[in-house]
């Protein structure tokens, strides 16, 4: 009985050591939209470099850039599905989940992306992190990427200059009334559908980043831009709380610190990113830039800003408050 017994034990050591050295790793897919010279881009290689030489053998991450495993439509309900299990939208993308991530949206709310830290860093700005646990999902981390800039067929000094205009919106019921603050026509479409529509002027303009009009060519299409810096385009970094749950908790605490180092990084270089592919596009002799005089701004901002009180109640009036501070 005592042998049989050892036998039993040693077999079930084994067995077990047997399975942690054959244990097949556990993957992440990392799905986004832009492309990997990209502030979101470089940031989701770096995780993938740092999982797999902390945590080699037992993690491997699979990058899909250029929403070519998922797009704009379908990523998060992927995410959900555990078909993807670490992805990061435009936080302009979650309204469907949350109505309080509608405050990154509103027009002119940051001067720049030290604002943007400031409220993200400050209590407020944490909680938002969990504003969509009930839907099953975990917010990981704020990612920047930049200010939005304003592009379209003619020069837009002022907001007058928009009216009837057709611009590219992300799917957001803000940046819709942002536009029709100045009477331009908002168009809701995926990221990977802006190209074509702007060549093929299924729409007249755009607004978005210096790294993602540089990479994804936008200013081959669009003969004026606005260094207009009127609303921000940031990002969370989001899992499924299914899956977070679910992994060993070293493994899990691991992630978080990658995370957390890659975060830095990433809201460290994004500026930068989007100052050099400014200066590429300016190189390019491809398209205009053109600076608005602080009376010219005034104008986007009067037109613009009544929008914060359309949607002040369904954000939250101590959040709209509070990342209003870190402007001032
Ligand atoms: C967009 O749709 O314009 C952006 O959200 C794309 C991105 O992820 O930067």
């Amino acid at each position: 009985m005592f042998k049989f017994l050892i036998r039993a034990l040693l077999s079930a050591a084994l067995l077990g050591l047997y399975t942690n050295a054959f244990a097949a790793p556990i993957v992440i897919k990392f799905s986004h939209v832009v492309s990997e010279n990209t502030p979101k881009g470089k940031g989701a290689n770096m995780f993938k470099q740092l999982v797999e030489e902390r945590l080699a053998g037992k993690v491997e991450v699979q990058v899909f850039p250029s929403a070519q495993l998922f797009g704009d439509a379908d990523e998060i309900i992927a995410l959900l599905k555990n078909d993807v299990q670490i992805i990061a939208p435009a936080l302009s993308k979650f309204s469907k989940f949350t109505k309080v991530l509608q405050l990154y949206d509103l027009p002119f709310l940051f001067n720049d992306l030290n604002a943007v830290a400031c409220f993200q860093d400050s209590p407020p700005g944490k909680e938002m992190l969990d504003s969509m646990s009930s839907k099953g999902i975990k917010g990981l981390a704020y990612w920047h990427n930049g200010m939005k800039q304003l592009s379209a067929p003619v020069p837009l000094r002022t907001p007058d200059a928009a009216a009837g205009l057709k611009f590219r919106i992300m799917s957001s019921d803000v940046l819709q009334a942002q536009f029709q603050a100045v009477n331009a026509n908002p168009q809701k479409l995926a990221f990977s559908e802006v190209y074509l529509a702007l060549q093929t002027g299924q729409i007249d303009g755009q607004e978005n980043t210096w790294s993602n009009i540089y990479s994804q060519k936008f200013f081959e299409v669009q003969p004026y831009f606005e260094e207009s810096n009127h609303g921000l385009l940031d990002y969370m970094l989001i899992t499924s709380q299914r899956f977070w749950k679910g992994l060993p908790d070293d493994i899990r605490t691991e992630l978080e610190k990658i995370i957390m180092e890659v975060t830095d990084a990433v809201n460290g270089f994004a500026s930068q990113e989007n100052e050099d592919a400014k200066k590429l596009i300016m190189e390019s002799g491809k398209t205009e830039i053109i600076q608005l005089t602080a009376e010219e701004k005034e104008k986007w901002r009067a037109a613009m800003k009544p929008v914060w009180d359309q949607f002040k109640g369904d954000i939250g009036a101590k959040y709209v408050e509070a990342a209003a501070a870190c402007s001032k």
